[in-house]
């Protein structure tokens, strides 16, 4: 869109370079050129995000500064059901804010009770992800907002319609112009105002957080420490969760970003991919059933787990790891069960209750204004 624009004034420039136009360029512009669409430029009060202990300052794009009015505006379309075709399904319907902005169903259902495929994702710390989805098709947030309003299994609508339908809403036609500035109801507007708001949907100050940057050796109990030395460990290949859920020396956002076929697509009895993940978005024959390194921040509170919903418990996921994954032929070289056997068999039982109090113990704080705003249900 933003490309669209430039070519919009690109175009008038060369009528005025060439001095075609007689009468003064705005008045002539103004009703031929621009009266669909306009550039959606916050107008209001910028706002500094919080940086929490433990993750880094929040990324945030050239143009859509967060603002007041603009987190305001998009925190009550999040939880909007006007934004779904039947009216049934907001954001918050697979994003719900009492389970950490997960989904707890094994997948997504839309409009109509229909199932998607995937499991839904964490809204939480989103911000920091350099692609969205589970397979990353797309990378700006900006971007993944068009997404499911469009998609006919999640919210079935048009981007025309909720346009359609914010303009003849005049609490919204109100809240827009103090967002944006008076005119037209864009869904580029609609879009940069979610995503301000999920730029303030940052969870850090964890108890790891706390151990591990704050210094401050009582915040986590000693299993869960035991957990994280056995996370960390370079010699212990296959329990080397930090080399594809990372955790850096001042943050941590416990993903690489990287794809990885880990197994868990894998069909032994028909020997086949059930998703083929980022393979339908490059291509690269390596990646049938690769995804995106989710992070690890609030995973005790976003239950079920993987891409298809399909492990209900953390002691299932690290039963998972400790068999090295599912074998397949587009298996990640990083996942392996070779070098778990090197723990002592009695020791085994410990270390996977250890990793798992370790992952409990990345549950961070609530983000302050996470829930719908209080006219809204
Ligand atoms: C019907 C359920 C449903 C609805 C409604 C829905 N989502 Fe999602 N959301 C999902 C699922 C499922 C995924 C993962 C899909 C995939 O990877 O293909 C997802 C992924 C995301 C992601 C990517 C997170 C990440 O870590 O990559 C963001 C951000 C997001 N949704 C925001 C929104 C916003 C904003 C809305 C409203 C405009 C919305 N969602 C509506 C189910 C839903
Ligand atoms: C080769 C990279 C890699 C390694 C090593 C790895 N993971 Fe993962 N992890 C992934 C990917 C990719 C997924 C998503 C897989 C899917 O959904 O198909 C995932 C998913 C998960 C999930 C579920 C997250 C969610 O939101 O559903 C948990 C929990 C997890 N891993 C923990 C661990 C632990 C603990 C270790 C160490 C024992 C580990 N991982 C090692 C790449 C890795």
């Amino acid at each position: 869109m933003m490309k669209a624009w430039g070519i919009i004034v690109a175009v008038a420039c060369v009528f005025v370079a060439a001095g075609v136009a007689e009468v003064p360029f705005r008045a002539r512009s103004r009703p031929s050129l621009i009266p669909a669409q306009r550039p959606a430029v916050p107008v209001g009060q910028p706002v500094t995000i919080p940086t929490p202990l433990g993750l880094p300052p929040v990324p945030i794009p050239a143009d859509n500064p967060p603002t007041k009015e603009t987190i305001a505006l998009g925190r009550r379309l999040f939880f909007d059901k006007l934004l779904s075709k039947d009216g049934t399904v907001s954001c918050a319907s697979c994003h719900d804010p009492k389970h950490a902005f997960a989904d707890p169903r094994r997948v997504s259902l839309g409009v109509n009770d229909t199932p998607g495929t995937r499991q839904g994702m964490v809204v939480v710390n989103a911000a920091y992800n350099l692609t969205q989805f589970w397979d990353g098709r797309v990378t700006t947030l900006e971007e993944q907002a068009a997404g499911p309003v469009a998609n006919p299994v999640e919210m079935a609508h048009s981007l025309a319609g909720v346009e359609r339908k914010l303009m003849g809403n005049p609490k919204y036609v109100k809240l827009f112009e103090e967002a944006w500035g008076p005119g037209r109801i864009t869904y580029a507007m609609v879009a940069k105002s979610i995503s301000s708001y999920e730029r303030t949907l940052i969870s850090g100050n964890s108890p790891f957080d706390r151990y591990f940057y704050g210094g401050d050796k009582t915040a986590m109990s000693e299993s869960a420490i035991r957990g994280l030395k056995f996370y960390l460990n370079p010699s212990l290949k296959a329990a080397n969760c930090v080399s594809c859920h990372r955790i850096d020396k001042d943050f941590a956002t416990f993903t690489e970003e990287k794809f990885h076929n880990t197994g868990v697509a894998w069909d032994p009895e028909k020997n086949q991919v059930t998703d083929m993940g980022r393979f339908a978005v490059t291509g690269n024959p390596r990646q049938p059933g690769a995804f995106r390194v989710p992070t690890l921040r609030n995973i005790a509170l976003t239950a079920p787990y993987m891409h298809n919903g399909s492990m209900k418990t953390l002691e299932e996921v690290i039963d998972f790891y400790a068999a090295g994954g599912r074998p397949n032929p587009f298996l990640s070289n990083d996942v392996s069960a070779k070098d778990w056997p090197e723990i002592p068999s009695g020791e085994l039982d410990q270390a996977k209750k250890d990793l798992v109090e370790f992952m409990k113990a990345l549950t961070g704080d609530v983000p302050p204004g996470a829930g719908p705003p209080e006219d809204q249900e």
